[in-house]
């Protein structure tokens, strides 16, 4: 087993999975505008294991596991690792699918749980695993078997209340490579703020139990500099970093955090460009709308140019409003 989790050493900087967000196109938006050694692992969107193992499921799902030969490249130059994520509460299901995702050129599998969203919890996956420990033991363990990938676990600190060391100290018993802890409940979803003390527990009973598994935070880090101050406070191996991406896709960039608006505007295009020629009518266009008010923001004249964008129903359209707004 190749487990590029130990070749980390020094400040791990991870780019949260996040549906409809972290697809190919945006992963090499994100990828083409980092420094190296800022950025380290990027993930999929969440799959379906229960999807992914139904000939008739499957095709709704695969473009989750997208990866266009352009990321692939950038991945390779910039030496960033690309996990996929998966979910489901079968564990024959995560067995099979494991399976399938060593065949695809991920160099790890993350299982999922820690997403809150009631339709998934009621299926039994993800955050509601939290209360079903003996069931995530034999998912993880299912997944490890159907691999030789490394499988890594990203979760929360509890459903209802915090219940950090005795569900960390449960999960750290699998020798996982790798444990992400977002520092919310279920029962939070995204509300308050993420209790970074209880991340640091974790990574203190890591010590306790002398496991190797690298311990990483997520939850509201806004920059590297953050980012950086919290794997020090908390004694980390590093930070995933979610919705701090749409503050900017230059997130991972010491040199350029003031990118121009030229700049900008050219991102937003090719990242357009991008979408249209990988999903075209595959996916809805709404989708690249979510996008515009990361790359058009904080300068004069954005709130006009952004409504204009909005009106948008396709590449063209948006092309012709960014090539007016750069005539005016
Ligand atoms: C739009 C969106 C989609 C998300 N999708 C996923 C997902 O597919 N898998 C997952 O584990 N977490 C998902 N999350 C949760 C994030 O990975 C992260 O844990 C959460 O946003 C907290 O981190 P942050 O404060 O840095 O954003 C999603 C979050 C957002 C905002």
């Amino acid at each position: 087993m190749i487990n590029f989790w130990k070749g980390l050493h020094q400040a791990v900087f991870l780019l949260a999975p996040m549906e409809d967000v972290t697809d190919t196109t945006f992963r090499e938006v994100v990828l083409s505008l980092s420094e190296p050694d800022c950025l380290h692992v990027i993930f999929t969107e969440f799959t379906s294991t229960d999807g992914l193992c139904h000939e008739k499921g499957r095709p709704n799902v695969i473009s989750r596991l997208k990866v266009n030969e352009s990321e692939r490249r950038l991945l390779k130059e910039k030496n960033v690792k690309l996990v996929a994520q998966i979910w489901g509460s079968k564990p024959e299901n995560h067995y099979r699918s494991a399976k399938i995702i060593s065949e695809m050129g991920f160099d790890g599998i993350d299982v999922n749980m820690g997403c809150p969203i009631k339709k998934i919890v009621k299926q039994g996956g993800c955050s509601a695993l939290i209360g079903e420990p003996e069931l995530a033991g034999e998912i993880i363990q299912a997944s490890m078997e159907g691999s030789e990938l490394p499988v890594s676990v990203k979760t929360r600190i509890g459903i209802n209340k915090i219940i950090t060391d005795e569900w960390v100290s449960h999960l750290l018993k699998f020798d996982l490579p790798a444990l992400t802890v977002h520092g919310r409940t279920q029962k939070m979803q995204s509300d308050g703020l993420a209790d970074w003390n209880e991340i640091e527990k974790a990574a203190r009973l890591r010590d306790e139990m002398e496991k190797d598994t690298l311990i990483f935070g997520n939850g509201d880090v806004m920059s590297l500099e953050e980012g950086m101050e919290k794997i020090k406070r908390h004694q980390l191996d590093g930070v995933m970093i979610g919705r701090g991406i749409f503050r900017s896709p230059w997130f991972f960039s010491t040199q350029n955090n003031n990118p121009s608006i030229k700049e900008r505007l050219d991102v937003l295009c090719k990242h357009a460009r991008l979408f249209h020629k990988t999903w075209d009518k595959k996916k809805n266009f709404a989708i690249q709308k979510r996008f515009f008010k990361i790359y058009v923001n904080n300068f004069a004249g954005a709130a006009e140019l952004r409504a204009k964008l909005m009106e948008t129903s396709n590449l063209d359209e948006v092309e012709q409003v960014i090539m007016q707004y750069k005539r005016i």
